[in-house]
């Protein structure tokens, strides 16, 4: 083809159109960090964790370096550690399980609902009996709202209590989501989540926070995010991390929440749209009863048979990009493969990371845009 006519690419994520949206705010806001030099805890780190508060219906918010650190912080507060069992799900980033990992403590993995891609819980209470027969003890589930979709918390929260385990929920990808009308961040003893560039709501750079109503929880949090200091700034109490979020990532994010109810909105269009107009040829996402998402990603699953790479080829020579998470999941993968899995296998895991692939998705997809995917998605099946 003559290089003259490929098409013009279309960008996974449009950050770029975000920056343009949001313009001059946030090169005041980084100017305002700039003038008064509180690189580290500066006013706008604690102004963010009141907005989140709010946003979120969470009684206090702990802003942190990264969604890694969040979940091993709330793990560390806890003492998980070696001989401890944490179950986790195996489609996941490897965050998930790799801050069990960090803590000395076990990572066990347990399968999702196919559907959904959230945990399974009948899974969950496999998993928790392969803990016991190897002599670990079970001591907290991280479901995860995979793709921006809330898991069934409430199915997880009843499996948890009747086992006697904490809930610590990643919802790196899905802040802002809600489940049974309520935002994520309230469900269990604490909620992490990212702030990553490509997530929902993101910075530019790394950063992350923590949700939970518990208070002494959260004094135990801020300790562990300055090396576990004391009262006395030269009496470490507890051991720690540097793990404190930038002021200036801060500062972005209060302007990022701003407009993130209007991005949560048009990422729901795209996401209605796609699904109209890709439903019978491909598996669309499933959103559960109760269960909202924010649409981190919008993952399709490709009908039996099909080849995954020659389909991504053919959208990219139209210029769509498309992305595979995860192409294994966690019990597959060469630094987790020794972990073990819950009874009966992770059989939706396996299939799930064979068959599935990811469209662009962002709040800034114009419709124009969004048929162009659309068409070349069905076009890949008519030949
Ligand atoms: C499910 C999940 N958990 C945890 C994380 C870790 O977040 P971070 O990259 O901010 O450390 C991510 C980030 O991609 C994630 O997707």
């Amino acid at each position: 083809m003559n290089k003259h006519m490929l098409a013009e690419p279309v960008p996974f994520i449009d950050l770029a159109a975000q920056r343009r949206r949001l313009g001059k705010s946030i090169d005041d806001a980084v100017s305002r960090v700039l003038a008064h030099c509180q690189f580290i805890n500066g006013p706008e780190v604690f102004q963010l964790e009141a907005a989140l508060a709010a946003f979120s219906g969470a009684g206090h918010v702990v802003s942190c370096a990264s969604g890694t650190d969040a979940l091993l912080m709330v793990l560390m507060a806890r003492d998980v550690g070696r001989g401890d069992a944490v179950l986790c799900p195996s489609f996941t980033f490897c965050a998930t399980g790799e801050a069990v990992a960090l803590t000395g403590a076990t990572p066990v993995f347990v399968d999702v609902d196919e559907a959904t891609f959230n945990m399974d819980a009948a899974s969950l209470e496999r998993g928790i009996a392969a803990a016991r027969k190897l002599g670990l003890k079970p001591k907290a589930v991280i479901p995860v709202d995979l793709f921006g979709q809330s898991a069934d918390h409430d199915a997880i929260a009843a499996v948890a209590a009747e086992e006697g385990l904490f809930v610590l929920d990643d919802a790196a990808q899905a802040f802002g989501a809600s489940y049974k009308g309520r935002r994520l961040g309230t469900s269990g003893l604490a909620t992490a989540t990212s702030f990553f560039p490509a997530k929902p709501l993101g910075c530019f750079g790394d950063g992350g926070a923590i949700f939970t109503d518990d208070a002494e929880l959260a004094a135990t949090l801020r300790s562990i995010r300055v090396h576990g200091q004391g009262s006395d700034k030269y009496d470490n109490v507890r051991l720690g991390l540097t793990g404190r979020l930038d002021t200036m990532q801060a500062a972005i994010l209060l302007e990022k929440l701003k407009v993130f109810e209007d991005e949560i909105a048009a990422r729901n269009k795209v996401a209605e749209r796609y699904a109209q107009g890709l439903g019978n040829v491909v598996t669309v996402p499933h959103l559960a009863s109760g269960c909202t998402s924010v649409w981190a990603q919008y993952t399709i699953r490709l009908p039996k048979g099909c080849d995954r790479d020659g389909f991504a080829a053919a959208l990219k020579s139209q210029g769509i990009p498309t992305a595979i998470y995860y192409p294994k999941s966690m019990h597959q993968q060469t630094a987790y493969r020794h972990f073990p899995v819950a009874d009966g296998g992770l059989s939706a895991s396996e299939s799930l990371s064979g068959d599935v692939i990811s469209l662009p998705m962002h709040a800034y997809l114009d419709e124009p845009t969004q048929d162009r995917i659309i068409k070349t998605v069905r076009g890949a099946f008519s030949t």
